[in-house]
């Protein structure tokens, strides 16, 4: 039987701005090079399309540099997508653009109007409940504002911490099936995961933690040699994409994509 959480027959990524050079980091590490980047960008889309999905592919925005980052603006489930609140200031306009896009996909959109703030890279949706991680960009008002809504389509969300000094819960982990989690020891050893099976990144290779599961394959960003061995032997069928440019705007592969099956 498909799982919800991981095969999806759509997904949306937008295409990188110029202006993504100016995109927020935590530390500078130098200028994104937009070409490589866009290249980076083309193949993942690619990944995508190749395990069947109809990838949707939005306009650039420039007015928001970290716009190519879809995922944080909204939360798609399959019967309802929900406007996410961005917590860092320029990013919040992303979620009316993001609304707009979505509506002619889902009958159902739901939106967190706040006080709190929520981004999608802090929610882990997994087959039985939605993880959210606290962090700088998410708030226990916006985490419970999103129990809220989805509280009534059936789905428990459960509140948890993300370690400090990491941009978002999902920078440190990802889903690979119903049952097993990609994730750094930092994250795991907090405890979130207990009754998951967890598959532990590679020392030194914490970077690759955000990756996705997507249909047949995990995608996962390249470089990352023994975390990619280790899922290989766990019987994971892999497709590495480039990503030194997101990664110097803190950006990796589940932030590229929103993925989903309306229905
Ligand atoms: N540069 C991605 C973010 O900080 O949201």
């Amino acid at each position: 039987m498909l799982k919800s959480s991981y095969n999806f027959t759509h997904a949306i990524c937008r295409l990188p701005a110029q202006s993504l050079v100016d995109g927020l980091r935590a530390v500078d590490t130098g200028k994104p090079d937009y070409d490589q980047f866009l290249k980076d960008h083309n193949d993942y889309i690619s990944a995508l399309e190749n395990t069947g999905a109809k990838v949707i592919v939005l306009e650039a925005l420039e007015k928001f540099p970290d716009s190519v980052f879809v995922e944080d603006a909204a939360l798609c489930l399959p019967k309802v997508a929900i406007i996410m609140r961005p917590g860092a200031p320029s990013r919040l306009g992303e979620a009316a653009e993001i609304k707009s896009s979505l509506s002619s996909l889902y009958t159902n959109i739901e939106q967190i109007n706040g006080p709190g703030f929520i981004e999608g890279g802090d929610i882990l949706t997994t087959e039985t409940e939605i993880l959210v991680g606290r962090s700088e960009r998410t708030d226990s008002a916006g985490i419970e504002e999103l129990s809220s809504i989805v509280k009534p389509w059936g789905y428990a969300v459960r509140e948890v911490d993300t370690p400090e000094g990491i941009l978002h819960f999902k920078t440190d982990c990802s889903l690979l099936d119903e049952k097993t989690i990609l994730s750094t020891k930092r994250l795991a050893n907090t405890g979130c995961f207990d009754g998951y099976d967890v598959i532990h990144v590679a020392d030194g290779e914490e970077a690759c933690a955000n990756s996705i599961r997507f249909n047949k394959h995990v995608i996962m960003p390249g470089n990352f040699p023994q975390t990619e061995q280790a899922l290989i032997n766990h019987g994971f069928t892999i497709k590495t994409i480039g990503n030194s440019e997101a990664a110097k705007l803190d950006g990796g592969m589940s932030c590229l994509s929103l993925r989903f099956t309306p229905s």
